[in-house]
């Protein structure tokens, strides 16, 4: 063990944040009772992400409502599951009927936009950025027969 590798990793900067609203509410409400390589090393689900927020909450965490929902954001985007958009799909367009529907479909891209558009509105909550992250999914994974 050399002296300059123990230096190298004593002196490694703290897991980097990405930039984001998250951040500053991370930095600021979320490391007074532990580091944030607790928060870092997960790939959480907006469901759990928001289950955990609460019981921080509960624990002493101090958060206005809009940064509790900025964060939640931050966390799913950067500390999501790793295929956000398969676990999505799974979520969301299982919610009012089966995920057949969808995998019965040849559709372009365009075509699953205006499909989903008005479908999902009395669905689980979904963000323009997730609803973005679906329609390429479905065009990717249902898009229109090859022959065309
Ligand atoms: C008042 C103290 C406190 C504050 C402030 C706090 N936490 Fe925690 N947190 C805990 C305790 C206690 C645990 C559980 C013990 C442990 O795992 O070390 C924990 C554990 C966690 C875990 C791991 C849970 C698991 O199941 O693996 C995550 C993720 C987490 N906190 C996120 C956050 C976030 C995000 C914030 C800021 C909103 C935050 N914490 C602020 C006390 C706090
Ligand atoms: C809030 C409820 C709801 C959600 C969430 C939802 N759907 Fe639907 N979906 C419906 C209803 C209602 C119908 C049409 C009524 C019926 O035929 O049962 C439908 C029909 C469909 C159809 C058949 C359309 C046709 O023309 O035959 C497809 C494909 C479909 N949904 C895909 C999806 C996909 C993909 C998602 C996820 C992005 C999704 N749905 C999420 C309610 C929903």
């Amino acid at each position: 063990m050399t002296v300059w590798l123990l230096a190298g990793i004593v002196a490694a900067d703290p897991v980097p944040l990405p930039a984001g609203e998250g951040k500053k509410i991370l930095e600021s409400a979320c490391t007074s009772c532990h580091a944030l390589d607790l928060v870092t090393d997960k790939n959480w689900t907006r469901q759990q992400w928001q289950d955990n927020i609460q019981e921080m909450v509960d624990l002493g965490a101090s958060l206005t409502k809009k940064q509790t929902d900025d964060l939640v954001d931050y966390l799913v985007k950067n500390f999501g599951p790793k295929d956000r958009a398969q676990e999505l799909f799974e979520d969301v367009c299982s919610y009012c009927h089966s995920l057949g529907r969808a995998r019965d479909q040849h559709l372009t891209k365009q075509q699953w936009r205006d499909l989903i558009k008005g479908m999902i509105f009395e669905g689980p909550p979904v963000t323009a950025e997730e609803f973005s992250l679906l329609v390429d999914y479905l065009a990717t994974n249902f898009g229109p027969e090859k022959e065309e």
